[in-house]
């Protein structure tokens, strides 16, 4: 079994709830205010760690009380944290999040997670069967060291560009599997998709952004699953009516689960299938990082 890497951010999610989204301008009164252990990086690595995989978590915190937070919190996970940095230079990454019937605004700051370099991640040691993980809230040209690394150690490249910004050629080469939703293919396809699109439209806007002939693009569609390109196959994972109270950090849990599948080697399909059950469970309870659930919770609900 290999060992999940996933280099990225963390931070501290300040969740304020309420009834509703205020508008621009607005004020609106709320219920209460959370504190949850978030940063897309950390969330992958929470997710994998509970659903038994081996995990290494490469970040950096401030040197400040949301940094030991975090900290403690994440070593209370089984995940590794040996190659995580604490930096005088930045405060901690932090989101402010407001929840409001399910759904969520996200503005987040990156902080400390924004020194994450080239350098932190040449120390790791990945080998073949490993998987490394990234998305987008530590700097690109890290992220490109860390998948050249892994490229040359016959690792698992798996990113997940959020939140979306344009990127080079160059570093979707360097990827195996890119997992996004419909809302991030439109934007780096340069056309715009909805989740209302039929999947051959999806599917044919992924095949556009394939950068070679064996990566997969898997489509994460909430509510409605997955739809997958892998080489030239293509597959939809069916989506799973639940009640959901918070999807903060569900597509975190997805990246997490489908990395600790694929580094235990079990074929996409069943990884997809496995990743999307994970997920609907991560959003049927409140907070990003505390909602991810154990194999064992996903075992009952497959
Ligand atoms: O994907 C959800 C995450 O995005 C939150 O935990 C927040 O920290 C932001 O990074
Ligand atoms: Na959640």
């Amino acid at each position: 079994m290999g060992r999940v890497y996933v280099a990225g951010s963390i931070n501290m999610d300040v969740v304020a709830t309420a009834d509703r989204h205020p508008k621009v301008g607005e004020t609106v009164a709320g219920q209460q205010v959370l504190y949850f252990p978030g940063g897309k990086g950390a969330n992958q690595a929470v997710a994998a760690s509970r659903l038994g995989a081996r995990t290494t978590l490469i970040g950096r915190l401030g040197k400040d009380s949301f940094g030991a937070e975090l900290k403690a919190f994440l070593g209370g996970q089984g995940i590794d944290l040996g190659y995580l940095q604490e930096t005088a230079q930045a405060h901690t990454g932090t989101a402010i999040i407001t929840v409001a019937a399910a759904d969520n605004t996200i503005v987040v700051i990156p902080g400390s997670n924004a020194l994450v370099s080239a350098d932190d991640v040449s120390v790791v040691p990945l080998v073949k069967g490993d998987v490394a993980v990234s998305q987008f809230e530590i700097p690109l040209p890290t992220i490109a060291a860390f998948f050249r690394r892994a490229r040359a150690a016959e690792a698992t490249t798996l990113l997940n560009p959020a939140p979306a910004q344009k990127f080079g050629r160059e570093l979707l080469e360097l990827v195996d599997i890119l997992v996004l939703n419909e809302t991030e293919l439109g934007f780096l396809a340069g056309t715009e998709l909805s989740d209302s699109d039929e999947a051959v439209r999806i599917i044919d806007v992924a095949r556009q952004l394939q950068a070679h002939a064996d990566q997969t693009i898997c489509v994460t569609l909430g509510k409605r699953g997955v739809l997958a390109l892998a080489g030239q196959e293509e597959f939809p994972v069916p989506g799973r009516v639940v009640k959901a109270v918070d999807t903060t950090g569900a597509g975190d849990c997805f990246v997490g689960a489908l990395a600790a599948q694929l580094a235990d080697e079990v074929p996409l399909r069943t990884a997809l299938a496995f990743a999307n059950a994970a997920a609907s469970i991560s959003v049927q309870r409140m907070g990003a990082g505390p909602s991810m659930p154990t194999a064992a919770e996903v075992a009952a609900v497959l």
